[in-house]
């Protein structure tokens, strides 16, 4: 059968990240989660100490682009896939509020962009592909046979994510999640470099209202419309 490429973007905390994960298993496709490759680049940022005051030093990364090397591989107990900075495991790491909180801030980094996209373009040479991030329709794969811009409330997104980190043991406020829901959004649609925008081509899902289970079940329709005998 033949296969195409599927873009999902949208604003954080949509569930898109697990909407497309389940996409991915229904079709038999490969599912790549581009946010962990922004937030592997952040945690060297954290590790090597490249931010001062809440700025990235720019150059210093620049320079440093050739050491970071992020792959992805299957993990059996969880059947996902787990990102490894250096061939080492990060999955858990990258999932942090101190992660989250400057993820934006060097996903702004045009030179950190260039290595990433460049790398997400090769993974989807073959198509077969699902891919979630901010900028997957509209510059990673500008020509994607289906395109999904995905978002909700800010207090719904804020709540899932807050479970989420409760359930993980975090000390946390539901506030605090919140304010970075919100600057994430802020940051991440008015940088100049790959905006997070809807193309005029994504369809829209509002997850603020839907079950996973309806999440999945509008996806797979609209995948398999677009896949020639789907
Ligand atoms: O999907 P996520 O919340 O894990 O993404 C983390 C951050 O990475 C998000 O705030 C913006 C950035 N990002 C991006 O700029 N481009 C992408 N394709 C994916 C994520």
């Amino acid at each position: 059968m033949k296969k195409i490429t599927i873009a999902i973007d949208g604003h954080s905390s949509t569930g898109k990240s697990t909407a497309a994960k389940q996409l991915a298993k229904k079709l038999n496709y490969i599912y790549v989660d581009t946010g962990a490759m922004y937030r592997a680049v952040s945690y060297f940022v954290l590790q090597n100490r490249l931010i001062e005051n809440g700025q990235v030093k720019e150059n210093e990364l620049t320079d440093h682009l050739e050491d970071i090397k992020i792959r992805f591989e299957n993990n059996p107990d969880s059947k996902n896939a787990d990102v490894y900075l250096n061939n080492v495991n990060i999955e858990k790491e990258i999932r942090t509020l101190e992660v989250s909180n400057i993820v934006s801030r060097v996903a702004e980094i045009s030179a950190v962009r260039k290595k990433l996209v460049q790398q997400q373009q090769a993974m989807g040479v073959e198509k077969g592909i699902v891919m979630d991030g901010r900028d997957i329709g509209s510059v990673v794969f500008p020509d994607a046979e289906l395109k999904v811009f995905m978002t909700a409330a800010p207090e719904v997104r804020a709540t899932r994510r807050y479970d989420e980190l409760i359930e993980r043991g975090d000390d946390i406020t539901f506030d605090e999640v919140l304010k970075n829901v919100l600057e994430r959004d802020r940051i991440d649609s008015s940088r100049e470099d790959s905006p997070l925008i809807q193309t005029e081509d994504a369809l829209l899902l509002d997850t603020s209202k839907m079950s996973r289970e309806a999440q999945l079940e509008q996806l797979e329709q609209w995948a398999r419309e677009r896949i020639p005998d789907g």
